[in-house]
């Protein structure tokens, strides 16, 4: 059993939660009651999910100031919210893997002792919650019920988060009955850390200096202070989906990864799919619901995930894919009816907006939606924004990590599939990371070895999706560095595993595939024209997967000739595609130092097929 960090002298201080009766999981109760205990709510509300409960929800943070009704007219059943300027992002050095060992939770994680971390959260959540409701929300990561889903239970002190969540998974009194009396939950018990003590008056967007997000691999437990934002509170996304899933798959023989899952048919008819990794705010949302270009007409996509994928073998042996979640939790800016139409179509309605900017007529507004931005605006901070305004200061109407919450079923391009409990059959993995230099448009991996090396050596530009300095190129593992609940290297191993198992069984194993959309010309702007036209891509990836493309084979892989790629309708030069496929020796040689620095690190228990791997590049580019 669970055992949540409970102060002292509340072991024995039995709270009324007022459980209803369609609650039938003692040990579930008993944890509410130690938790309301240590956090001292005024109150606890069990969430039913209801649409009724949602918009009481909604209502009651209009009147408190965190959220403004947009109008109904342009933009029915909406809301904006606007986050204080201090919580705008996931805070990686902040983010905690609390594994019994140190080396369980390996060098790329923020390591801390359990027993010192339950007893800094004791304190902590220590009457964290009074002068607040305590929410109880029960939701399932995957199709209710089903028997790839999971459950969870988020205690938190923020209605925000209670309606996020209702978009994001499927939450509700439903959830109890799949639990029965004794069903399996991951415990996430959240606070914003601001408890309104003696009469304190509440303010918009209430959260703490101090942030911890916490995770307790071994007890599969969740516990986050301070923060309301995102990935930092919405806690079945990356705590849970993602760092807990990943343990739960390391020990069960699957992947939960940071990927986006889309089916591609062909005007024939064939239809593949492909799972890919992408860091955050590198294009997973935009990849997953691309519109191929007309001259491509007759290719489809169709969107099953946009940002995490659940993936387990199945018994074929071949490898099957599930969205865990039941919304997007997307970026705003760059978004717009050119860049992703089907996104713009899933926001029309019942959408929460969170730090987009206000137009005058009660809508939405944020930089890249539309060419030329409106006359006036209130920012994200509820100040007046004015182009000129903008072209003086610099000012951005909208956080660069502005978010909107909106149902995965309001999406035109959602695959008839999406909720299959079975799954997707993966055809291909694509690893693509945010790079202005050095990494081709596209390669292949000539094996699954040398696809888990080039994704396990995959580099990204830094962005607002974090905390912290944007635009430096870091190594991200996977896209994985921010949400692997345990040691990288094991995680590395525990690819090639699954690799290897694909081979004994003989059974059918994704290709694997890296890219860069984001190779910048000697002006500083892109030279791929990306969105739509990455169908160009992903129809040759598809033409590997069939056996009809041609390629050329170089140091890291293989990548397509100018004349492999189909250009029907886009004026892209021979000169243009150099400057995004080519492979410069000198760049790569420091790009494999940069290999050789995160080996080094990661050194203790590396599988040795990593080193293998990277000895036969640098053989054939010494060639
Ligand atoms: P998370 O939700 O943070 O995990 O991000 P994501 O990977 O889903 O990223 P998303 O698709 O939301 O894209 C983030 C930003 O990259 C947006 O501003 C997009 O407009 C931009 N972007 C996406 N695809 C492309 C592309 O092909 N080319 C260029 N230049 N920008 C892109
Ligand atoms: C990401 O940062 O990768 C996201 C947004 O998808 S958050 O939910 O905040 O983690
Ligand atoms: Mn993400």
């Amino acid at each position: 059993m669970n055992q949540p960090a409970v102060a002292e002298e509340n072991k024995n201080n039995v709270v009324d939660v007022q459980a209803p009766a369609y609650v039938r999981h003692r040990r579930l109760i008993q944890w509410v009651q130690r938790v309301a205990a240590l956090t001292k709510p005024d109150r606890v509300v069990w969430c039913d999910g209801t649409q009724a409960e949602y918009d009481r929800l909604c209502e009651q943070m209009v009147a408190a100031g965190t959220m403004k009704k947009l109008n109904s007219a342009k933009r029915p059943n909406s809301f904006l919210a606007c986050s204080d300027p201090s919580d705008v992002a996931r805070v990686e050095d902040r983010t905690f893997i609390c594994s019994e060992r140190p080396e369980d939770a390996g060098p790329t994680n923020n390591w801390i002792d359990p027993q010192e971390m339950r007893s800094t959260l004791d304190g902590l959540f220590d009457g964290a919650m009074r002068g607040r409701t305590m929410y109880v929300v029960p939701f399932s990561m995957g199709p209710l019920g089903s028997p790839i889903a999971h459950i969870g239970v988020e205690l938190s002190d923020s209605p925000y988060v209670v309606t996020n969540m209702r978009i994001m998974t499927r939450m509700g009194r439903e959830v109890f009955e799949v639990l029965g009396e004794e069903g399996e939950f991951v415990p996430c018990v959240h606070s914003v850390g601001a408890p309104l003590a003696d009469g304190r008056k509440d303010v918009p967007w209430p959260c703490n200096d101090t942030k911890y997000i916490v995770h307790f691999p071994k007890t599969r437990e969740i516990w986050s202070f301070g923060s309301g934002y995102g990935g930092n509170a919405l806690l079945g996304k990356k705590c849970f989906a993602l760092r807990i899933a990943s343990t739960m798959g390391r020990d069960e023989g699957w992947l939960a990864e940071h990927m986006l899952i889309l089916g591609v048919t062909s005007p024939e008819g064939r239809k593949h799919h492909v799972a890919a990794a992408f860091p955050s705010a590198c294009g997973k949302t935009n990849f997953a619901m691309l519109i191929p270009p007309q001259d491509l007409n007759g290719w489809k996509v169709t969107t099953i995930g946009d940002d995490i994928a659940w993936i387990k073998p199945g018994k074929d042996g071949r490898l099957y894919a599930i969205n865990p979640e039941a919304g997007y939790f997307g970026v705003a800016p760059g978004t717009s009816e050119k860049t992703n139409f089907n996104a713009m179509a899933t926001l029309k309605e019942n959408v929460i907006f969170t730090n987009v900017a206000l137009t005058d007529d009660g809508d939405v507004w944020w930089e890249g939606m539309t060419d030329t931005p409106p006359a006036h605006l209130i920012d994200w901070q509820g100040r007046d924004w004015t182009p000129e305004l903008a072209k003086e200061t610099g000012a951005k109407a909208a956080h660069p990590n502005a978010r909107f919450t909106a149902p995965a079923s309001q999406c035109p391009s959602i695959d008839p599939d999406w909720e299959n409990p079975a799954g997707v059959p993966i055809d291909a993995f694509i690893f693509g990371g945010r790079r202005s230099t050095t990494v081709p448009l596209v390669t292949e991996a000539r094996d699954w070895k040398e696809g888990v090396y080039m994704a396990a050596t995959m580099g990204s530009e830094t962005t607002a999706a974090a905390a912290g300095q944007q635009g430096v190129v870091r190594r991200d593992p996977f896209a994985m560095l921010p949400f692997c609940g345990y040691n990288m290297s094991d995680y590395f191993g525990h690819w090639l595993k699954i690799g290897e198992r694909l081979e004994a069984l003989n059974a059918k194993a994704p290709k694997f595939f890296c890219v860069n959309w984001f190779r910048k010309g000697d002006d500083g702007k892109f030279v791929w024209p990306g969105f739509g036209e990455n169908m160009r891509v992903l129809n040759w990836m598809v033409g590997r997967i069939e056996g009809t493309a041609s390629g050329e084979e170089h140091a890291f892989g293989i990548s397509p000739r100018y004349e492999d790629i189909d250009w029907g309708g886009l004026n892209f030069t021979r000169d243009q595609f150099e400057q995004v496929i080519s492979v410069n020796d000198a760049a790569w040689r420091d790009e494999l130092a940069l290999h050789d620095e995160l080996f080094t690190r990661l050194q203790q228990g590396l599988p040795d097929a990593l080193p293998e791997a990277k000895a036969g590049m640098e053989k054939r580019l010494a060639a």
